[in-house]
């Protein structure tokens, strides 16, 4: 079977994506898929044979992108011509097919990729992908209309306020801050990004001045990243993650053993942010199942499926919680394309539940082939 498997893209999270797809593409069982790999470039180009993927890691500390190198070609789309619409362009203007193309694998996270755009498109040529579709992708990319959704189920979430960066006035998100009743620390938030790009934690300070301030400053650095900025109320609990998995269309959310992301050096000011995630691995370890009660697992498991069901999920998701003192569960987001690399936390729990990495990745492909 022909797999595209894209990585890559437009997002702010376009190495994490690269690295995802490393180890996609080096655990795939080329015995049942052949792997076409498609990178997008940063400025949202389509090219195959350029460098080659498996190769890419951050041991040396460098991200990896995808460039329009010497031998790479553009991918051409006949939207009409479906899992034949396929073709690369040569140096002579002519277009060479990929042949038939099965399935694809949007190896991509963020904007652009996770959130419903790369979807409809597949959707448009009738090509079966992997994962989440149109609507699910679209409300878990945006942190602000997955607490809705998740709310209107039912599912508690950090409460929070939505502020538009473009217009709004510090002493203004102040004042809907105090409305809405969050307490500090407060989390500030780019509603549209992920792998922690633009968020600042804000504690309180000793004026309004200084309050408005500092809040100003997150509102401005959050806004580097997408205009819609949630504010959010920091949950004193622990960060839960689960694996959901669902690969076939209609099969029931199977919810893995909920794990933990455990820092190794504690410091008490810093949260869990973009460099600890991915540029420094002696930072943290995922520990799977997570170091609770078994009943409080069993209830992570079943708000993590019924989030998934909720925003109408497919394929697979990582849905992140906080589990407070009391036992109490929130969801804070869910990644409809989760960090895939083999220490990444999807793939990681799902091996702790019985799914080797391999395994992972067969099932969810084949579950969408036709
Ligand atoms: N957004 C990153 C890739 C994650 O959630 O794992
Ligand atoms: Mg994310």
């Amino acid at each position: 079977k022909r797999i595209v498997v894209l990585y890559g893209g437009r997002a702010d999270e376009h190495s994490i994506s690269c690295i995802s797809t490393a180890g996609v593409l080096n655990a795939l069982d080329a015995d049942r898929f052949e792997a076409v790999p498609v990178g997008i470039t940063k400025d949202g180009k389509w090219i195959v044979d350029g460098e080659d993927p498996r190769g890419w890691n951050l041991d040396g500390g460098a991200l990896p992108t995808v460039e329009r190198t010497a031998g790479a070609r553009d991918v051409v789309l006949d939207v009409a011509r479906g899992q034949d619409g396929f073709f690369a362009r040569n140096a002579d203007g002519t277009l060479e097919p990929f042949g038939h193309v099965d399935a694809v694998f949007p190896v991509l996270h963020g904007p652009y990729g996770e959130d419903g755009t790369v979807q409809g498109l597949l959707e448009m040529m009738d090509v079966p992908y992997v994962g989440c579709g149109v609507f699910a992708s679209a409300a878990c990319m945006d942190k602000h209309y997955t607490k809705v959704v998740l709310n209107a189920a039912g599912i508690s979430t950090a409460p929070g306020v939505m502020v538009d960066a473009r217009s709004v006035r510090p002493e203004e998100a102040l004042e809907r801050v105090a409305e809405a009743g969050l307490a500090y620390p407060l989390f500030v938030k780019p509603s549209r990004a992920g792998s922690s790009f633009g968020v600042t934690k804000v504690e309180e300070a000793d004026s309004p001045e200084a309050q408005a301030s500092q809040l100003g400053a997150a509102i401005a650095e959050a806004g580097r990243h997408d205009w819609k900025v949630l504010i959010e109320q920091g949950i004193d609990g622990r960060e839960i993650e689960c694996a959901v998995l669902a690969a076939a269309p209609g099969d029931e959310p199977e919810a893995s053993w909920p794990g933990e992301i455990v820092l190794d050096h504690q410091d008490d000011d810093q949260f869990y942010d973009f460099d600890s995630k991915y540029m420094d691995a002696s930072a943290s370890h995922v520990e799977v199942p997570a170091d609770l009660p078994v009943s409080v697992l069993e209830d992570v498991r079943d708000v993590a499926r019924r989030a998934f069901v909720a925003v109408d999920g497919a394929g697979l998701s990582r849905v992140d919680t906080f589990v407070t003192a009391d036992g109490t569960v929130m969801v804070n987001e869910i990644n409809t394309m989760p960090g895939f690399t083999p220490i990444s936390m999807y793939p990681k729990a799902w091996d702790a539940t019985g799914v080797s990495y391999t395994a992972l990745i067969t099932r969810l492909i084949e579950g969408v082939l036709r």
